[in-house]
């Protein structure tokens, strides 16, 4: 008897996409678009931010300059003009590269599937951030590495921990992190591991992937430059996508010009190249000295003062029962909540009872690799106005009792 034509596809897809993980809490909170949600969940950038009238006016002047050549098909790499940009960047990152170690692509979550395709052969062991930001575990999982959480606590990745376990016979190919206001921690590694996680890179032959699309939105405390100015086993992640906009889909990674050719090899086979309309627009936004350090700068301090009404709301609402350590920049307070959890539930239990009071976050559980984290909460402060962060405070504490009491 014919199957049904869904009966026939779950038969006929690959292991790996069989194997992918729906994501219960990805499905959870795209279905909870329920009117009056206050979203803590997905790291959105505020669009009142995005420099809508300078992308218009980019957009006519590529077109102006460069005719219907703007939107032809491009080098695989990248526009030119965009690279010399991104080098320009990297250059005030201490860290200068040539054009030639630079890839342009689709948002830096291709990158990080780019990387995972040209490095990860079935079983290599690639150590992360423990919890690291989702997105990278779905990207590296599908090349099925061995994955090695490395404990990230409130000064981030804890290079004592990767060093023993180095020590103890673990042998990395690379090592995936957040330096600067990590997802979902949003702890900033310090000089010292910076320069402790450079070291154990060369002592031990692994490459350093850097991603850092946060870096530019510190609040308080000092810029700390790439480790690639330190190293040259350092593959910087960049993007556009948390300071201008996130549908251009404009990223970069710059690293040693034999793996930027083999991830351009691997890029073309996904998708040619990355838009050249969006690359120019990028090229000259990013590209503008005298505007875009200035819309730069103008960023962190919006969204610091959501920050700060989220973590007046949680100490007021939840008082110590929601510890945090405040974030330095960023978009996301990692919480922990410190009541007794009925036996093996987590805060993924509490999302569904959050929705329907109508506030939503990411549990813990989300992000975890080998650590466990049932108590724990990312909560981003970038979606919602000061006010609503202030009533998501008092929602969440409501869900909370309701679901402990
Ligand atoms: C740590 C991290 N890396 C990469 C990305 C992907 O960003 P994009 O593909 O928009 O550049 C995100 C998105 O939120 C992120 O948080």
């Amino acid at each position: 008897m014919s199957s049904s034509v869904d009966q026939l596809v779950e038969r006929l897809l690959s292991s790996g996409a069989r194997n992918s993980d729906s994501s219960a809490i990805r499905d959870l909170l795209r279905h909870a678009a329920k009117e009056g949600l206050i979203s803590l969940g997905g790291g959105i950038p505020a669009p009142e931010l995005f420099p809508v009238e300078r992308i218009i006016e980019a957009t006519a002047t590529s077109f102006a300059e460069l005719g219907a050549g703007a939107a032809q098909y491009g080098l695989t790499e990248g526009e030119l003009e965009l690279r010399e940009v991104a080098a320009g960047l990297a250059e005030e990152d201490g860290a200068p590269a040539l054009p030639d170690q630079i890839l342009i692509t689709t948002g830096s979550q291709q990158a990080l599937d780019l990387l995972g395709r040209v490095l990860v052969d079935r079983g290599d062991v690639v150590a992360v951030d423990d919890p690291a930001y989702l997105g990278a575990l779905q990207a590296l999982r599908k090349y099925e590495p061995e994955l090695v959480g490395i404990p990230v606590d409130e000064a981030g990745l804890d290079t004592d921990a990767l060093e023993q376990k180095l020590r103890a016979g673990l042998s990395p190919k690379t090592i995936y992190t957040n330096p600067n206001f990590q997802n979902p921690t949003g702890a900033t590694l310090p000089s010292e591991r910076r320069a402790h996680l450079v070291a154990l890179a060369h002592k031990h032959d692994f490459l350093i992937i850097e991603d850092d699309p946060y870096g530019a939105l510190r609040f308080s405390g000092e810029h700390l430059p790439s480790m690639a100015s330190t190293s040259d086993r350092v593959i910087r992640v960049r993007t556009v996508s948390k300071i201008l906009a996130p549908g251009l889909r404009v990223a970069w990674t710059i690293g040693p010009p034999r793996l930027i050719e083999a991830l351009a090899i691997a890029k073309q086979a996904a998708d040619l190249h990355t838009s050249t309309l969006t690359q120019h627009i990028a090229a000259r936004l990013v590209g503008d000295t005298e505007w875009f350090p200035k819309h730069r700068a103008s960023l962190a301090p919006w969204y610091q003062v959501q920050r700060d009404a989220l973590m007046a709301g949680l100490a007021s609402n939840l008082g110590d029962k929601l510890t945090f350590t405040p974030p330095d920049g960023g978009m996301f307070l990692w919480a922990e909540l410190h009541r007794d959890l009925p036996p093996g539930s987590t805060t993924a239990d509490l999302l569904p009872i959050a929705i329907e009071h109508g506030v939503s976050f990411v549990p813990g559980s989300a992000f975890a690799v080998d650590t466990p984290r049932p108590a724990h909460l990312r909560l981003s402060y970038v979606s919602a106005s000061p006010d609503q962060l202030t009533e998501a405070s008092v929602r969440l504490a409501t869900a909370i009792d309701a679901w402990l009491d």
